[in-house]
C-alpha cells in the first residue's frame, strides 16, 4: 500500500512539472485557440507551416505588425485558395506571443 502511494505521488509530481514547462507554453496557447487544427510547425495542413511563415518573412522588418494583423483579421490568397477565419477574440497579449513564436519558427 505504501508503495502504491509513492508511485501516485511521483506520477502527480511529473504531471505538474510538465504542465509548467515553459517550452510547452506557446504551442499550448496555439492549441487553446484552435490554430493547430489548421497549422503545424513543420508541415502544411489547411494553412502554411509556421516554419514556412517564419522563412517567408525573415527579412521583413514589419513582419511582426503585419502578422498580428493577418492573424486577427484572417485572410486568403497569400498562401493559396484556402481562407483563414478572423480571430477577433484573441487578446492582444496572446496575439503578440503567438506572432513572436511563429516568427521564431514555432520552436
Ligand atoms: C480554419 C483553419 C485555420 C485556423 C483555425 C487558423 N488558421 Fe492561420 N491560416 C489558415 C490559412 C488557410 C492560411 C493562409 C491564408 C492565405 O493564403 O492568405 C493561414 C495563414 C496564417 C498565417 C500567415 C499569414 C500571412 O500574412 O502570411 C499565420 C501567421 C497564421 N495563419 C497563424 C494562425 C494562428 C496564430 C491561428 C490561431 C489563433 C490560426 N492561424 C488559425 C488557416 C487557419
Amino acid at each position: 500500500m505504501k508503495r502504491n502511494r509513492n508511485a501516485i505521488c511521483i506520477a502527480l509530481a511529473a504531471l505538474c512539472m510538465s504542465a509548467q514547462a515553459p517550452a510547452l507554453a506557446n504551442s499550448a496557447l496555439a492549441s487553446k485557440y484552435g490554430c493547430l487544427g489548421c497549422h503545424a510547425a513543420a508541415a502544411q495542413l489547411v494553412g502554411p507551416s509556421y516554419q514556412d511563415v517564419a522563412a517567408k518573412y525573415s527579412d521583413d522588418k514589419g513582419a511582426m505588425e503585419m502578422l498580428m494583423k493577418s492573424i486577427r483579421n484572417g485572410g486568403t490568397g497569400k498562401w493559396g485558395e484556402m481562407a483563414m477565419p478572423p480571430q477577433a477574440k484573441l487578446p492582444e497579449a496572446d496575439l503578440k506571443r503567438l506572432a513572436t513564436w511563429i516568427l521564431g519558427g514555432a520552436k
